[in-house]
């Protein structure tokens, strides 16, 4: 029986099998391979940040209902922190949450050439402007938020994909409601390069 963190990578594939891009096909492939993964992943895993975790069952919508509920039950055993206080502006790390469950610091060992995670952002946070040598996507499984990508500003909501090219200057608003994402990261994957 597959371990409920493989469960939530498969129902992820899925969703992103969905998205006509070719980073979203590489990642479906990768997850759907990953999600047999043998191993207990459980040994990494730490609480949701206490406080920011809302009911997100009341602003998915029906495509991303599948995934929430996987994400439930893998939620025990995935190792969520906040993100490391210099990789982000002063103060700002508490507004946020992220967890990487495939990859070389996953929850389930990958390669040094891709990063797959969850990401969780407050209601009312600016994460500003950054860039770095990984090319990056975000699927938004819940809530909403503003990206903006270069000069490009779209809001996105429950089943909105957003891609994040190397090196392209990029930030996320949200105002009245969280966000929840999965992100990837492929390439240079190390944060040497990461800058705000
Ligand atoms: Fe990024």
């Amino acid at each position: 029986m597959r371990h409920p963190v493989g469960s939530f990578l498969a129902e992820c594939s899925h969703l992103l099998k969905a998205v006509d891009e070719p980073m979203a096909q590489r990642f479906a492939s990768l997850l759907a391979a990953a999600a047999d993964t043998e191993g207990d992943p459980s040994e990494l895993a730490s609480p949701f940040p206490l406080g920011l975790r809302p009911d997100m069952g009341a602003i998915a919508t029906a495509r991303t209902a599948a995934a929430l509920t996987g994400l439930d039950a893998a939620d025990p055993h995935i190792g969520w922190r906040h993100p490391p206080e210099e990789h982000v502006p002063p103060g700002w790390a508490h507004s946020a949450a992220a967890a990487e469950l495939l990859g070389p610091d996953g929850s389930i060992t990958g390669p040094d050439s891709e990063r797959f995670g969850l990401f969780f952002l407050n209601p009312g946070v600016t994460y500003p402007d950054h860039w770095h040598d990984a090319d990056e996507f975000y699927y938004v499984l819940a809530g909403s938020a503003v990206w903006t990508v270069d000069d490009e500003t779209t809001r996105s909501s429950a089943g909105s994909y957003i891609r994040t090219p190397s090196q392209a200057v990029h930030r996320i608003i949200t105002d009245d409601e969280p966000v929840l994402t999965v992100w990837g990261w492929s390439g240079d994957t190390s944060f040497d390069s990461y800058g705000y």
